[in-house]
């Protein structure tokens, strides 16, 4: 049953010719034919998921797999999109029999009185979230705090017991157990028959997520059969224990509280599912965790240096090799989905893993990068109204095992090994990883205190600004009057990662976290910016201008991207004014590599202050027309937006009055076709003498969030322990987007649309108020 991927790069790849092909960079010749011979259980898929669906990704992201009958959404957003939508996108069959049952399994499971039914993760609304707000409480992180002390004793136990052994296989030693003992104590599921649930739920996977052959079928159904029975009677024996403590205690007393809303099928089926849905994630995410970091030794000995890197080396590793590769959604309703027309009852295999992956979302996503600020993004745990209730479960246990595990055996290699992997559609881990170590140089032997010290966690996803790299400026250089060239290195002579034009990084000098956008070359793991000191600013650019010289080591976070170029236009129209010429002259030198069309203007108020004059001359100068002020030169933007041919577009960076009247004339043009990024917003702090207070409330979870006058409602959203993404916190990303039900909305960012803004149902949270201290509702 198992599948064992090449373990070095001589042995040979599985893999056909074309998807060769395409992964050193080539367009597959036939997406089409890679769409009908997509296999889920065997070969590329099996082997790296991410990397057998960059073709789809690239060309087709969305296509029908004949072979497992499911339409399969390979890019980050469209995944995004459908965990989004649970409506249209209902999750009825993410418990389904991926395989469908012989009839002798059938006949086996009907002899157990099998029946597993709707849980929570696969049950549809309204019963879904009336269901999850009943059982939340457990999961809130006041509550979790109260786990970890248990959390790291059973950790500590176990490393206790194979420290002085020299080798031993992880999987067996502590990552199956201690998130099943975890799993059940937080449960409240008495702890007797490891070995037997260990059975039952590998049987559980194959059976749902897997290919059984026809007589491995009926063998699994015996399992799945006596699994079903077995949770049965563990629920009879709680019931019991009227005072008994753990989750699925509280599901037992709520069931008989309000038995509409927590069913006795949903209490049965779900005794059976959480086992799995709480320890076999875990497991296998911890165990791919530990195979990424020794395999990329520089992030490992970083940890063991700086033990506040691992909150975001867990989100990387989630990201990179996480647990769950792909979930399973069915349409309500017929859709099209990024231009794919897809009927009513199209079933779904939404990749994450692919998503996880894509440079669309993720600067270098192929790349592994503990430094990677945007990497609490990735989609393992799912999205939306069911992301993973147990994820800050999950979280706290790879965070503790990473941090017993660093300071004890900071020695720890990868033995060599062969990996074998359950086929299956979403669940992924090696089944063994041999780790091994110099027991002469385990450091507690040296020094006890190393055994008992130890980092604590908040529990939740990690802080942004706790996440940034060492880096040294290597040069300083005036690009133009008052703009200061940089030239920067890791500070460790690593190689920085790649990033795409329109890429930024934000700079932490002293009290100021400033972004810049990347100039230089993207491939040459150094990077340039230019800064233009802005007198009326807040200080960090002035700052910056005085303090950074040759050799100064600061920190920088980034790579990101959120000023992506399309490249599939047909002609390109690059305007830049002042130092906005950064992300276009990237964005011309691109397009300039991809042999396309593309005409370049660039305004300033005179050349004196106009940064890369001799660069975009020599480089661009048959598409280049520049536009000094002082010269009487003024771009005549009317004449260029009429000129854009069909399937052009438009990418301008420069000041608020270019880009608001560019936004004017593009009013009636297709959407997509004009892109823009402000350099500067406008936005200060708020100011409590001139800003409301109001208040939110919150569809989902009936809370109501006060947001004072002088805090934003991300700010109340964080501070409630609910996770929103954000980046810039300033309405220029569109990453804190949430949806208003009810409500006036005071819109202050740079990101929504007039149209958008007109319909008043969604706003920034990091910057956008209620009217006039109103209240408004979210979904
Ligand atoms: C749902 C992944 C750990 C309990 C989910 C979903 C995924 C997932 C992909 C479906 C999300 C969606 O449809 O949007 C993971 C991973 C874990 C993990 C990767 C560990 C690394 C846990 C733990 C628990 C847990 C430890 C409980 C102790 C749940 C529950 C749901 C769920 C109850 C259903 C939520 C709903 O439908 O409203 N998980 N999980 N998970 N998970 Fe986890
Ligand atoms: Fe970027 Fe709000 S965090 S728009």
């Amino acid at each position: 049953m198992a599948v064992t991927p090449p373990n070095s790069a001589s042995e040979a790849c599985p893999l056909s010719d074309e998807t060769t092909a395409q992964q050193n960079g080539c367009p597959v010749s036939d997406p089409a034919a890679m769409a009908r011979d997509f296999d889920a259980f065997q070969g590329a898929y099996q082997v790296d998921p991410a990397e057998a669906l960059r073709w789809s990704r690239d060309q087709l992201p969305v296509f029908y797999a004949p072979k497992l009958g499911y339409w399969v959404v390979t890019r980050y957003d469209d995944i995004k999109a459908v965990f989004r939508d649970n409506i249209l996108f209902s999750p009825k069959n993410v418990l389904e029999k991926i395989t469908p049952a012989t009839d002798a399994a059938m006949t086996v499971l009907k002899s157990y009185g099998y029946a597993m039914n709707r849980t929570m993760v696969n049950e549809d609304e309204p019963a879904h979230m009336e269901r999850r707000r009943v059982l939340m409480g457990h999961f809130l992180p006041e509550n979790l705090e109260k786990q970890q002390e248990m959390v790291r004793r059973l950790t500590r136990q176990k490393v206790d017991e194979f420290i002085d052994s020299g080798r031993v296989d992880l999987v067996e030693a502590m990552l199956y157990e201690v998130p099943l003992l975890v799993a059940l104590h937080f449960l409240g599921v008495p702890e007797d028959e490891i070995e037997t649930l260990r059975t039952f739920s590998l049987a559980h996977s194959v059976n749902t997520w897997g290919k059984p052959s026809d007589e491995k079928q009926v063998e699994v159904a015996h399992d799945v059969g006596r699994f079903w029975q077995y949770a049965g009677q563990v629920i009879e024996r709680m019931r019991e224990e009227k005072d008994g403590q753990g989750w699925m205690h509280h599901t037992i007393r709520m069931n008989a509280e309000m038995p509409d809303v927590v069913t006795d099928s949903y209490v049965h089926s779900m005794m059976m599912a959480i086992i799995v849905a709480a320890h076999e994630t875990t497991s296998l995410a911890s165990t791919n965790m530990f195979k990424t970091l020794l395999a990329h030794r520089d992030a490992w000995e970083d940890i063991c240096s700086d033990p506040s890197l691992i909150p975001n080396a867990v989100e990387e590793c989630l990201r990179y090799a996480g647990s769950i590769m792909a979930w399973r959604r069915q349409t309500t309703a017929a859709t099209t989905l990024n231009g794919v027309d897809l009927p009513e009852g199209a079933k779904l295999l939404i990749v994450q893993a692919s998503g996880n992956q894509d440079e669309r979302h993720f600067e270098d996503g192929d790349s592994f990068d503990i430094y990677r600020d945007n990497a609490v993004d990735h989609l393992t745990f799912g999205y939306g109204a069911h992301q993973c209730m147990g994820k800050n479960i999950g979280r706290m246990e790879m965070r503790i095992f990473l941090e017993e595990m660093t300071r004890r055996l900071p020695h720890l290699k990868l033995a060599e090994q062969d990996y074998s992997y359950l086929p299956n559609t979403s669940f992924r881990g090696p089944d063994h990883l041999w780790v091994e170590w110099d027991t002469a140089h385990t450091p507690e032997k040296i020094l006890s205190e190393a055994r008992r010290a130890k980092h604590e966690f908040a529990v939740g996803a990690p802080a942004r600004r706790d996440i940034a790299r060492k880096i040294r400026v290597t040069e300083t250089r005036s690009e133009a009057e008052g703009i200061l060239g940089l030239t920067i290195e890791d500070a460790q002579g690593r190689t920085l990662p790649n990033w795409s034009a329109g890429a930024h990084i934000e700079l932490c000098v002293g009290d100021y976290d400033r972004k810049y956008s990347l100039c230089g070359d993207p491939e040459r793991g150094t990077y340039q910016v230019a800064i233009l000191c802005e007198n009326q600013g807040r200080g960090g650019s002035r700052h910056i201008h005085k303090t950074l010289k040759n050799g100064a080591e600061i920190k920088m976070r980034g790579p990101s991207n959120l000023f992506r170029l399309d490249e599939g236009a047909a002609h390109y129209v690059l305007i830049a004014g002042g130092i906005g010429v950064t992300p276009i002259l990237a964005m011309a030198d691109r397009l300039k590599t991809l042999g396309k069309s593309y005409e370049l203007h660039y305004a300033g108020r005179s050349k004196r202050t106009m940064a890369f004059l001799n660069r975009v001359s020599r480089d661009h100068g048959p598409v280049l027309s520049l536009y000094a002020d002082d010269e009487g030169r003024i771009m005549d933007l009317a004449t260029m937006v009429a000129a854009v041919p069909e399937g052009g577009q438009i990418y301008a960076c420069g000041p608020h009055g270019l880009l608001n009247a560019l936004e004017n004339l593009t009013d009636g043009l297709p959407q997509d076709t004009y892109h823009f990024e402000h350099f500067s917003t406008g936005i200060s702090g708020l100011d409590p003498a001139n800003e409301s207070s109001f208040e939110a409330e919150l569809t989902d979870s009936g809370m109501v969030l006060q947001v004072a006058a002088d805090a934003t409602l991300l700010d109340a959203i964080l501070a409630a322990g609910i996770d929103v993404a954000c980046d810039c916190r300033e309405g220029l990303c569109g990453s804190c987007e949430v949806e208003v039900i009810e409500g006036e909305i005071d819109h202050r960012d740079m990101v929504l649309t007039r149209n958008e803004r007109a319909q008043s149902n969604r706003m920034m949270s990091c910057c956008s108020r209620a009217k006039n201290g109103a209240r408004i509702k979210l979904a």
